[in-house]
């Protein structure tokens, strides 16, 4: 059986990603989790209208995407219930900034993975801006990937990505391995055509 619950946002799971914006000297990180790849170049960012972060990114039309480690849940939620506007949120936990040079927005040194992005286009959705950001440039720990046939492959364990499971409101870590995308299913298809045959 299973329990209807209306509409509602039990949505998950989803990253918490730390989203760096604004000029020299004043960057801003801002704790986001509606967030995803809408394809392969680009990345889906909700904001609500009022957000001081959405007008920094407006402002230079760029940010960073960094995804953060499970350890560092205490600083993704310390960046999401404080504002920039009066809080210097890197001297407030200790996060390192590290320059960039396509966007000029820097990068957080604590996550592993980090993503330039030019904003591309807002989608205006009642009192929330879904804003489109384009990926120009991706950093990664250099013990966090290792060279598969000619391509860079992330070690997911090594990389230890946070997970936020936003019906409890709590902070997650991801479990073991599963499979393989795009050859797991394979063996269901094969059982398939052994039925037609
Ligand atoms: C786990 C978590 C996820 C959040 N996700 C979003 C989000 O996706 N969009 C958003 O507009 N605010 C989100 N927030 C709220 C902002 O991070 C929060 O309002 C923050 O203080 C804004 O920072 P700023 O004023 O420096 O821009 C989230 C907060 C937390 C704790």
């Amino acid at each position: 059986m299973k329990k209807k619950m209306g509409p509602s946002d039990l949505f998950f799971p989803t990253p918490a990603a730390l989203v760096v914006s604004g000029e020299a000297p004043h960057f801003n990180i801002i704790t986001i989790a509606w967030i995803g790849m809408v394809d392969t170049e680009k990345v889906g960012i909700g904001l609500l209208k009022n957000q001081y972060s959405l007008a920094l990114m407006r402002r230079t039309e760029a940010f960073t995407v960094n995804i953060p480690t499970s350890r560092l849940f205490r600083e993704v939620d310390y960046c999401g219930i404080v504002s920039g506007k009066d809080t210097d949120k890197w001297k407030a936990t200790g996060l390192t900034p590290v320059p960039t040079e396509k966007t000029k927005i820097p990068i957080i040194q604590e996550c592993p993975l980090n993503i330039e992005c030019e904003l591309e286009r807002e989608i205006e959705l009642d009192d929330l801006v879904l804003v489109v950001g384009r990926f120009v440039e991706t950093h990664v720990d250099e013990d966090k990937v290792e060279k598969e046939g000619g391509r860079l492959r992330i070690d997911c364990e090594k990389m230890d990505p946070l997970v936020y499971f936003a019906v409890g409101n709590e902070y997650w870590s991801v479990g073991e391995k599963q499979g393989d995308a795009f050859f797991s299913g394979l063996k269901i298809k094969e059982k398939g055509k052994e039925k037609k045959e």
